[in-house]
């Protein structure tokens, strides 16, 4: 498919080096469009795109680019995902997919009248290792799932703490790592939680730097995440059942789990990525927009925006509401 990127930032460079090892499969990235005309060419040269736009208007409207991905801040992606839909681009919008649910349930209504695909670039969605453990827990492998834990931290320094925490660019470790773990824990329960308890801190930026979110699921299931961008802790999950657990040592760059079933030797399960993870969402766009379909089936509107309304509740719940939401 023929993509552009809007934006230039860290996670706009991983996808533009991904895409460049997908040439062999049909992937090609045709444009990039910047706030500045400067940065748009630069990103353009390193990266060998033909067209660098000094403006995301110019980028949606360039007439080859079939696909964008959309790379901005958190508070910008409603209006730069609508506005690429309304010129008639598909779009692969990162995550978190807009501010809240009513802003989600709006875009995908728009794709679907609009016969484009549209989709959240929750990457750990489409994951191979993911299948793997589908397929596990369809089985019943570990008999009934009682509880998940699920850990992201790491310390934001300098100016990435600015950018991460800001309010007015709907900044805060819930919305920039606790989408993965709560994401998770959403991939293994396939349910809504019935209700949730939480503990957290803000930073002096007056987002959330660190939090504790227990979800209740029906059947008496449950996960505890944790999410923090004030210090380190590894990105462990532990999926727990009647008959034994399943650990992955890293749930967001998932290539290995452990399972570790009552009374028997533990078993390494991989599945290793063939570039760095972000391909499988791309080749799942390509694959959506080729059979002419408006959403991914792997990861669909439903499930984006039913994590959309929890991460909202959760945020009502803290009485946390973003600068640019006032
Ligand atoms: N999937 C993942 O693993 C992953 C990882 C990191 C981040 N993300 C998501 O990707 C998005 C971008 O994150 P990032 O880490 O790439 O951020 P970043 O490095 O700060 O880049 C964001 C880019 O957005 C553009 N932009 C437009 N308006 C801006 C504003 N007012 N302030 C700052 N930048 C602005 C800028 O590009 P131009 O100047 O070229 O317009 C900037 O380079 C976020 O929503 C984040 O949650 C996803």
């Amino acid at each position: 498919m023929k993509w552009g990127i809007c934006a230039t930032g860290t996670i706009a460079r991983k996808f533009a080096s991904t895409i460049r090892e997908m040439a062999a499969e049909g992937e090609q990235l045709v444009s990039v469009g910047s706030r500045s005309a400067q940065g748009a060419e630069a990103f353009a040269a390193e990266f060998g795109i033909p067209r660098a736009y000094g403006s995301y208007e110019e980028l949606f409207a360039d007439p080859d680019t079939e696909a964008v991905y959309i790379a901005t801040p958190n508070s910008l992606h409603y209006e730069n995902t609508r506005a690429a839909l309304e010129a008639g681009k598909h779009v692969l919008c990162e995550k978190p997919f807009t501010l809240t649910a009513a802003q989600a349930e709006a875009l995908y209504a728009l794709a679907r009248e609009k016969g484009l695909f549209l989709m959240e670039a929750l990457w750990i969605r489409h994951l191979p290792l993911y299948e793997k453990l589908d397929a596990l827990l369809a089985e019943g492998i570990l008999g009934k799932v009682t509880d998940i834990t699920c850990d992201y931290g790491f310390i934001a320094n300098g100016a990435r703490r600015e950018r991460k925490f800001v309010s007015r660019l709907g900044g805060g470790a819930l919305l920039d790592i606790g989408i993965y773990t709560i994401g998770f824990a959403d991939l293994v329960m396939k349910d809504a939680p019935d209700s949730f308890t939480s503990t957290v801190h803000f930073s002096e930026y007056g987002t959330d730097d660190d939090s504790r979110i227990c979800l209740q699921y029906p059947g008496g299931r449950s996960a505890v995440c944790v999410q923090t961008i004030g210090r380190e802790l590894p990105r462990h999950a532990h999926i727990r059942g009647t008959k034994g657990e399943i650990f992955l040592p890293d749930f967001q760059a998932a290539e290995t789990m452990e399972l570790r079933l009552t009374g028997q030797e533990p078993e390494v399960i991989n599945a290793p990525f063939d570039i760095n993870g972000f391909e499988y969402q791309i080749r799942e766009a390509s694959r959506c927009v080729a059979a002419g379909r408006c959403a991914s089936a792997r990861y669909t509107p439903d499930q984006s925006i039913a994590l959309m309304r929890l991460l909202e509740n959760i945020r009502k719940d803290w009485g946390m509401v973003f600068s640019c939401e006032e």
